[in-house]
């Protein structure tokens, strides 16, 4: 830790209100452990997090693990066909139950003492207790499910925002790709050691493409001025009515969030002529998703709270979830999403599929851990945001003003 952060007696409070709106954050922010606690209370475990989709687990049984900062949600679908996901710990004496990442069980054995407990959570059986020992009080305790058509969502509080909002004013965007029928045709998970905000922070931000990602800075026009990309969006919107979309700007995300709900976006923005997909040469990678007929050359932008966004071209989704690992360490994990009936080898090539972010995700991780390498020096200091940074300040705001919840509200 740097000679600045060790002088610094600052509280967070002090922090917080001594931080200069249009810049950057403050060091202590990246790399002091006491904001991160306050970080995992008043941000991380109160919003939902995408766990995956439905596909993943079609049958009684089938079971996944997600991670969340120091937390570990093991979600399974029970034999009466629900979705559940219960906290990864034992009632005995709080040994992880689950090891394995994903797979199917009959029930869960912890490996420590051998409990067992159903895929609905109760406790089937325990050695060696008491006569008088109450199984039923003994069951897993649950982790926050929810289901937006198609996308699983966990959260580590009883008492989640709610996924209505969300539900209703995405159901026709998500209808036009059918979510609730795709299937995820590769998943990987790439470590980043640095805070989880740097790393959400250069998803929100297009400053860096033009120079950091060649190969998306060649089919996405985002990076353009706002009359260069005019004409190409217009293309695209001309074109969208025939390929089966229609043109809806949704932005609820963050502080624009319907009270007591989780915060959601919607936007479609043009490719460069070229490219009908997000792929090496333009081409198509996958068979067009949902009823589309068509490509339009755009890719959407969908926002499902603070960790978890996904890009949809015609014919494949992306989904990204940045999350903390550590106070120094987060990870973001990408899911390639393709229609569900599509066959690998027939219908795509998981290589191709999954070539433009895979290779965009390991330019940002070089990226982020430079900027958390320079952010811990005790040269740093706050700078200011660009024009192009918009989302990116919009994010690190309402960061601050979560943090500054009163105790009450949460
Ligand atoms: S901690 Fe799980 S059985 Fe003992
Ligand atoms: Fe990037």
């Amino acid at each position: 830790m740097s000679a600045v952060f060790r002088e610094d007696h600052r509280s967070i409070a002090e922090l917080i209100a001594a931080q200069k709106a249009g810049y950057s954050l403050d060091q202590r922010f990246y790399t002091d452990p006491a904001v991160y606690e306050l970080e995992l209370d008043r941000i991380v475990y109160r919003h939902w997090i995408f766990a995956g989709h439905v596909s993943q687990l079609p049958d009684p049984g089938d079971f996944h693990v997600r991670n969340v900062a120091g937390e570990s949600a093991i979600i399974v679908r029970g034999s009466d066909g629900e979705l559940r996901a219960f906290a990864n710990v034992c009632r005995h004496r709080g040994s992880l139950v689950c090891l394995e990442d994903q797979g199917h069980v009959d029930r869960f054995a912890c490996p420590y003492h051998g409990w067992t407990y159903d895929t609905d959570g109760r406790l089937f059986a325990a050695r060696n207790m008491p006569a008088d020992f109450d199984m039923e009080a003994h069951s897993l305790r649950t982790v926050s499910i929810g289901v937006v058509h198609g996308l699983i969502f966990v959260c580590f509080t009883d008492d989640p925002l709610s996924l209505d909002a969300c539900r209703r004013d995405l159901a026709e965007p998500m209808a036009m790709f059918d979510f609730e029928n795709l299937k995820v045709a590769a998943q990987k998970t790439y470590d980043i050691p640095a805070n989880w905000k740097l790393s959400i922070e250069n998803y929100q931000e297009c400053y860096h493409c033009a120079t950091a990602h060649p190969e998306y800075a060649r089919m996405h026009t985002l990076m353009l001025d706002h009359r260069k990309r005019d004409r190409f969006q217009q293309k695209m919107l001309d074109a969208m009515a025939a390929c089966g979309l229609r043109d809806i700007h949704i932005d609820r995300v963050d502080s624009a969030a319907p009270p007591g709900e989780m915060g959601y976006g919607y936007s479609r923005t043009a490719l460069f002529d070229k490219y009908l997909t997000g792929s090496r040469d333009g081409q198509p990678v996958a068979p067009l998703l949902g009823a589309l007929t068509g490509y339009d050359k755009g890719a959407s932008d969908f926002n499902f709270g603070p960790f978890s966004f996904m890009l949809a071209y015609s014919d494949h989704i992306v989904a990204y979830v940045f999350t903390p690992t550590a106070h120094d360490s987060s990870k973001c994990e990408i899911y390639w999403m393709v229609r569900g009936d599509a066959e690998e080898g027939r219908d795509y090539d998981v290589g191709e599929l999954a070539w433009l972010w895979d290779v965009t995700m390991i330019s940002d991780k070089e990226i982020i851990v430079n900027n958390s390498k320079g952010v811990h020096s005790k040269y740093y200091q706050p700078g200011p945001f660009s024009g192009m940074e918009k989302a990116e300040r919009s994010y690190v705001e309402w960061i601050l003003r979560e943090l500054q919840r009163a105790d009450e509200d949460l």
